[in-house]
């Protein structure tokens, strides 16, 4: 939630900054803001309510002074509503001094009362605010004479950042600029994403490496507790006591084309899209010829552990959620045990773990608050955990002990798609790999569910094949307000997936069951024309499916239903979507494809704002 980015160098400050929101705008996009630091010719702060056009539009009307460095802010509110005034840069009391903050300060009315006391002047409803004053009171304390050593503007601010941020409580990614320093963009995480990017003669930072990857692909992920002094040919890291740190520097494997729409109406599609080569590109290397160590090297799993390993326990949230409560049916065909819970409800059952289930947390970002929260609290009663996720450097890779990437590319439309099904893939051969080692399965068996995940990308690209059917499809549909996805076994939580889609970026009435569970109550909701999107693959449930749709059918309701070549002979409904056939503990993959385009589609029919819908952002990290 939030984007923040900033810049030291001799581009275009203003320009550098607007690109790197522009990219970060998934992280949120109620208000946007920047300011530049020009030294003796001020501190210049821009903010504007909505998009980041509406900034550009606004920095387009006035002269630029020439600055040294900027910082920048795209803003998902949590203290105080979508406003210019609640918009970043905040200030302190003179405006010579901007911070640009995401995450949440926990104690900021602790320590905005003992500031207004001061005499500090307060402009906004947010947190954010306090970390300007604070900062400010700060500089005035150690100027005051308790630490003379202090007085060149440099150090001084660098302690004054310092000896605020260690004020602060909550979750954190900062960065301010001083005006009396502006050779110097100082920044501090605890709980927050922030990342480096180091050029010759300028450096970056930002949320997400997406903001500055046209210009360097190197990078230092800042840790939880570290300070960074960026300057323009020096990147500095500190721990919050001021000690000097050393940091080893990543390259990033990402290109620039990845993370832009390449053609595209919108950044959902192209993911949609682009499906076939990241499935890929989560299977590569990782399967055939099938070893049973080969995954467990790469995730550096101990197999003495597996073997003794009693139970899996799945936490995340939203669509994870879906791919985790999924793989729960998957490892469970194979004779391992395994729960799924949501990250944000998890809290309290982490204590009742036994000391050998393994804890799989799953997410995209590896950045989600509520995710996070939950794997403290497993590591705390002594789990191992195993991270599931798409991106390098995470901090979710950091807490946990083991990880495997989905190596999706980067995911930037808000509805996640391809995210989701790489983390279908990964699970699958977890589930393949940890069934074999547990010796659940022969290598046979194993060596033809590896087969089958290899044909995976070829399925999905047959699968994408509906796209101009649904296309169609939606605009009898688009007007609708209600809409019922069902499923069973492995397809209950894609039916859960399929109506989060649509909700999310239609904004209808939208709900997924278990088949089986309609009589129970929801099928009381069914009236004439009601569309309901039935996932009646083959399997040993299909019989029962089609008995349920029979039910929605006979109280009025349209049937869509997702069949694959041999369910189609049997299954009745009004509409097919079919999906190419595969072993049905996989076929997850395959039915989420014509939800996701469903949703696109009647999304597009609606004029939605299908890649920032709206309430939404991309990467939640506020618990
Ligand atoms: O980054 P994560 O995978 O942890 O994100 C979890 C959810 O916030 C995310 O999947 C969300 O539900 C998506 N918007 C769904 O499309």
């Amino acid at each position: 939630m939030c984007g923040i980015v900033g810049y030291i160098g001799d581009r275009k400050i203003d320009e550098v900054l607007l690109e790197g929101l522009r990219r970060l705008e998934y992280r949120g996009y109620d208000s946007c803001g920047l300011a530049l630091n020009g030294g003796n010719n001020g501190i210049y702060r821009k903010r504007a309510l909505g998009r980041i056009d509406n900034l550009a539009s606004n920095l387009s009307k006035e002269k630029l002074f020439s600055a040294q460095s900027g910082i920048a802010h795209t803003r998902w509110a949590t203290h105080g509503e979508p406003s210019e005034d609640n918009s970043h840069p905040h200030c302190d009391c003179s405006c010579e001094l901007v911070v640009v903050h995401n995450g949440i300060i926990e104690n900021y009315s602790v320590l905005k009362e003992e500031l207004e006391k001061k005499g500090h002047k307060f402009s906004s409803q947010t947190d954010t605010e306090v970390i300007a004053h604070l900062i400010e009171e700060k500089i005035k304390e150690i100027s005051r004479g308790f630490a003379v050593k202090h007085a060149l503007p440099e150090p001084l601010f660098f302690e004054a950042f310092r000896r605020a941020v260690n004020l602060l409580t909550g979750s954190f990614a900062v960065s301010a600029l001083w005006i009396k320093a502006p050779g110097l963009v100082i920044s501090a995480r605890m709980h927050s994403p922030l990342v480096v990017g180091c050029a010759d003669n300028e450096n970056f930072l930002a949320s997400d490496v997406s903001a500055f990857l046209k210009y360097t692909k190197k990078v230092y992920f800042v840790d939880d507790g570290e300070i960074v002094a960026l300057k323009k040919n020096s990147v500095d890291f500190y721990d919050f006591k001021g000690k000097k740190k050393n940091k080893e520097i990543s390259v990033i494997n990402w290109d620039l084309s990845m993370a832009e729409k390449g053609g595209y109406r919108h950044f959902m599609l192209k993911e949609i899209h682009e499906q076939p080569l990241s499935a890929q590109n989560t299977l590569a290397g990782r399967l055939l010829p099938f070893e049973e160590n080969r995954i467990l090297e790469e995730i550096e799993l101990d197999k003495k552990f597996l073997l003794e390993m009693k139970e899996i326990q799945i936490i995340a949230c939203g669509t994870a959620f879906h791919a985790g409560l999924s793989a729960k049916y998957v490892f469970e065909k194979l004779g391992i045990k395994t729960s799924a819970d949501l990250a944000s409800e998890f809290e309290n059952r982490a204590a009742l773990l036994d000391k050998k289930t393994l804890v799989i947390a799953v997410s995209q970002s590896g950045e989600t608050a509520d995710t996070l929260h939950a794997v403290k609290a497993a590591k705390k009663n002594g789990n191992k955990v195993l991270a599931v996720t798409n991106t390098l450097g995470s901090s979710l890779t950091r807490e946990a002990d083991h990880t495997f990437y989905t190596h999706c590319g980067p995911e930037i439309g808000v509805a996640s798609t391809k995210a989701f099904l790489g983390q279908l893939t990964a699970f699958y051969m977890l589930a393949v790999n940890f069934a074999y080692v547990k010796n659940l399965i022969n290598f046979e068996k194993a060596q033809e569910f590896c087969k089958e995940l290899l044909s995976l990308p070829d399925l999905i690209e047959k699968a994408l094949s509906l796209e101009n059917k649904i296309e169609k499809l939606t605009e009898a549909f688009s007007q609708k307000e209600h809409y019922l996805f069902i499923g069973r076994d492995v397809n209950y939580p894609i039916a859960l997936e399929g109506a989060l889609k649509i909700k999310e970026i239609s904004y209808v009435h939208a709900e997924g069951y278990a088949a089986g569970e309609m009589k129970h109550g929801p099928i009381a909701i069914i009236e004439n024309g009601m569309p309901v999107l039935a996932l009646a693959l083959s399997s040993q449930y299909l019989d029962l499916i089609k008995g349920n749709m029979e039910e929605a059918k006979a109280r009025g309701a349209e049937i869509i239903a997702v069949v694959d070549e041999e369910s189609k002979k049997t299954v009745k409904a009004k509409h097919y979507l079919e999906v190419p056939k595969i072993n049905e503990l996989f076929s997850g993959a395959l039915a989420s494809i014509p939800l996701q385009l469903f949703a696109y589609y009647i999304a597009l029919q609606r004029k939605c704002d299908i890649d920032k819908p709206r309430n939404l952002a991309k990467s939640v990290t506020v618990r």
